[in-house]
């Protein structure tokens, strides 16, 4: 075999269908639970915490203003058509290592590998993002209490004090209103050393996981009808402040390029979803059911997300958003502290279950790898004690904690985004590529128009691939490449492919 067919070499569709049939995971989940399992992961952080920042800016990069509504309709279609090629993918390939296991059918091993150490920036990277957002309404919830904490132990508050020369404290956004003149709404940068709260709940998530939290359903419904009730809460209350007239003059301050920079960091908001087609192999009727437990979360949660975004920026100058906790401090700026008091202490209850959802999502991809001999066999080993691959479950959470502990929030979504779109780009042409070249392959859910969706995920995710800095792209090349020298020192010799090319040799 020559060197370039060992790197595209494939797993077939049906041995992936065989790897799926001899799994010992039990099949319980519904299309319902997989809706509910969608939404858990979906709502979070993005539209909690992130949609604050990009409406109003930051110092390095310029707000949507009130037109992120219009940045959330963007990321909903891109999410929309990715949605489509994922649904179809994992109807056709209903194993459990999600667009890892679709690229390894489509284009081979080399890219299988880039995939899924891409993976790692979404799963992993991005649970970063969701425990520093998390810590932000903790403080939110803490601070009603009237209890505390030392700012330099949590997330930055985004009105940090700074002293001046002659002596006075001066909040550090008003000095930056004055030195910057028009981009009033800034969010300034973190001001914490160690960010506990953040490391804390990675580590009670961590250990929930290793002593096997019971993958319980009706948990998570539960847990996912408060968040919708949360939502709701907001919009009931929210509404009757919603004054267009007075808070839409100016809609989208910085035109079109501040709609696409938004929408690149809203984007985090819709992540999630695709975590669904991880948990296949415990799914009944997985090539009917996981298309419409994506699809149906998605479109659940584009409505609301639209909603939220036209309702928060209605109702309170944008500068009120310029913190980590925008839905509470909206509300609070009009006068419903209550209600912003019960909300934060409901993100704060159901925040986790984001945290469960990609943590577990990240262990199954790590455990996919292993099982094809791309990362070390201990990835996929199950603990004897807790019948848990705890292994896998300890390094995950180290990687999120400790990065949760000293990283801005900002910048962690923004390279989780890039990794994610990444991800969608290669589904949407794998599915293209899957039709010509296995077009009698039974694909029991069809994108409709398939040359049209797929290039509209191809088109729409790279453009808001384009839209994030240049950091962002700096960050993620490097990360790419040290994947590549792991692929080519470690995981190339141990695929298990290697094993049936022997035995043909
Ligand atoms: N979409 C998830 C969140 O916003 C990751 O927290």
């Amino acid at each position: 075999m020559n060197h370039n067919s060992l790197l595209f070499r494939r797993k077939s569709v049906a041995q992936l269908q065989k790897d799926s049939e001899t799994s010992s995971l039990k099949r319980t989940l519904t299309a319902f639970d997989l809706t509910m399992l969608g939404i858990g992961a979906i709502i979070g952080t993005g539209i909690f915490v992130l949609t604050g920042e990009a409406a109003a800016g930051t110092p390095d990069a310029l707000g949507a203003g009130p037109a992120i509504t219009i940045s959330f309709v963007i990321t909903g279609l891109a999410c929309g058509f990715a949605a489509l090629c994922y649904a179809e993918f994992a109807s056709m390939i209903p194993i459990s290592g999600s667009a890892y296991t679709y690229a390894y059918a489509s284009f081979g091993e080399i890219i299988a590998w880039i995939i899924g150490w891409d993976l790692i920036l979404e799963y992993a990277i991005g649970n970063v993002a969701v425990a520093i957002g998390w810590s932000g309404y903790f403080k939110s919830f803490l601070s009603g209490l009237g209890v505390h904490f030392p700012p330099y132990l949590m997330a930055s508050t985004g009105t940090e004090l700074v002293q001046l020369s002659n002596g006075e404290w001066q909040p550090l956004t008003d000095i930056l209103k004055s030195q910057l003149g028009s981009q009033v709404n800034m969010m300034p940068h973190e001001v914490s050393i160690l960010n506990l709260p953040a490391l804390i709940i990675t580590f009670v998530v961590t250990v929930l996981l290793i002593i096997g939290i019971k993958e319980s359903a009706r948990t998570n419904s539960v847990l996912v009808i408060i968040k919708l009730l949360l939502v709701g809460l907001f919009l009931y209350f929210g509404i009757p402040h919603f004054n267009p007239s007075e808070h839409w003059q100016n809609f989208a301050p910085n035109g079109w390029h501040g709609i696409m920079t938004g929408a690149a960091l809203v984007f985090f908001a819709y992540i999630g979803f695709d975590a669904v087609s991880t948990t296949a192999e415990e799914t009944k009727n997985p090539q009917r059911n996981l298309p419409i437990g994506m699809i149906a979360a998605l479109i659940v949660c584009t409505i609301l997300y639209i909603a939220v975004a036209a309702v928060l920026t209605g109702m309170v100058p944008l500068d009120v958003l310029a913190n980590e906790k925008p839905i509470s401090a909206a509300l609070d700026a009009v006068g419903e502290n209550k209600v912003a008091f019960i909300i934060s202490l409901g993100i704060t209850l159901t925040m986790p279950t984001v945290l469960l959802v990609m943590q577990m999502g990240q262990i199954r991809i790590f455990y996919s790898m292993s099982r094809d001999g791309l990362l070390p066999k201990k990835f996929s080993r199950v603990s004897k004690r807790f019948r848990t691959p705890a292994y896998s479950t300890v390094v995950v959470g180290l990687l999120v904690g400790l990065l949760a502990g000293f990283m801005d929030i900002g910048a962690v979504a923004e390279l989780t985004n890039i990794g994610t779109l990444f991800a969608f780009v290669l589904v949407a042409i794998g599915v293209w590529i899957l039709r010509v070249q296995q077009p009698d392959r039974v694909r029991k859910f069809q994108v409709p128009a398939y040359k049209f969706v797929c290039s509209g995920a191809i088109i729409v995710c790279s453009y808001l691939m384009l839209s994030l800095p240049l950091i962002t792209w700096l960050r993620f090349v490097i990360w790419m490449s040290v994947g590549l020298v792991v692929y080519f020192i470690y995981s190339r010799k141990h695929s298990v492919l290697n094993e049936a090319i022997e035995k043909l040799e």
